[in-house]
């Protein structure tokens, strides 16, 4: 059956002339300093063949599984959104007003305003039946073919409810799942960012994951300029919603991808950062 997927998926490849694989061979991968400007451009200009019946789904191979946290890890749950006072800030103001501010107070920020925020970035927010019979939860932001590529982090540097660490956040229940505890993370998070000072006085840095498998799955080639387009989009929700909560934020992508990626616990292949907000109350008697 396996045998009789590849084969079928080497033929369709020589049809088409796209040469799309699922599997990862490192010894054929060439660092990005290696490549001319014009091959580094093929990532934002997609691909010129009809790729669609070279993709895994297409193959008929099982689609990837959606994260699962273990039965014991210590969860927290967050108060749902819906209960909570939000800030009746109209979106063009929350848009007109919003900067990158890289000064943070040492105001610690509370399970209820972690809630809203990702909430906004990357909570459920409705659902759609599928052909069998199951139901597929939509998100906040939206995602090519609802893949839904990414996963949300959080090291937790300044809280009220939570020991300093990092955490993840569980979607579907709501909740941040703990991963870590330990309060040497926060330099060592400042030192994967090159030693930037801000990113040691925000209280929360989110980071942005891509697990790639899930969109390779369906969309081949074009996969990864879709996963950099969700990470803006989820990123935009969450920068908004700083602001209209008078916080402030920055987004960063200047970070040591090695580094950052031992510090979150993921292997660099199948998972890697791919985008960080440094987020925060401002400095007493400044605005935000
Ligand atoms: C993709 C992206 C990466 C960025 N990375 C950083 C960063 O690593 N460090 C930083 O201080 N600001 C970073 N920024 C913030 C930009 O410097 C900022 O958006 C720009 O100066 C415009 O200012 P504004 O956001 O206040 O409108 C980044 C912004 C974007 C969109």
């Amino acid at each position: 059956m396996m045998r009789h997927a590849f084969l079928t998926g080497c033929w369709i490849m020589l049809l088409t002339g796209t040469v799309w694989s699922d599997e990862l061979v490192s010894s054929d991968v060439v660092p990005l300093t290696g490549m001319p400007p014009a091959q580094l451009r093929l990532f934002l200009q997609g691909v010129e063949t009809d790729w669609r019946a070279t993709t895994g789904q297409a193959r008929g191979v099982p689609q990837p599984s959606p994260r699962a946290f273990p039965d014991d890890a210590v969860r927290h749950p967050l108060p749902a959104p819906e209960t909570l006072d939000q800030p009746d800030v109209p979106l063009r103001q929350a848009i007109a007003e919003r900067r990158s501010r890289r000064s943070f107070g040492p105001q610690a920020v509370s399970l209820e305003t972690l809630s809203i925020l990702l909430w906004h970035t990357q909570g459920i927010t409705g659902s759609v039946a599928l052909a069998d019979g199951t139901a597929l939860s939509l998100r906040a932001a939206p995602s090519a073919g609802a893949r839904y590529p990414l996963e949300t982090y959080l090291f937790v540097q300044s809280s009220d409810a939570l020991d300093a660490g990092l955490y993840q956040y569980d979607v579907a229940g709501h909740q941040l799942v703990e991963l870590v505890t330990d309060t040497a993370l926060r330099a060592a998070l400042q030192r994967a960012c090159f030693g930037e000072p801000f990113i040691y006085d925000a209280s929360v840095v989110v980071v942005f994951t891509a697990v790639p498998i899930r969109t390779e799955w369906r969309y081949g080639p074009i996969a990864h300029r879709m996963i950099a387009y969700e990470a803006g989009h989820a990123t935009q929700n969450l920068l908004l919603v700083a602001e209209a909560l008078g916080l402030s934020a920055c987004p960063v992508a200047a970070y040591h991808q090695s580094s950052l990626d031992r510090l979150l616990g993921v292997d660099s292949v199948d998972e890697f950062a791919l985008y960080l907000i440094a987020l925060g109350w401002p400095p007493a008697g400044t605005e935000p």
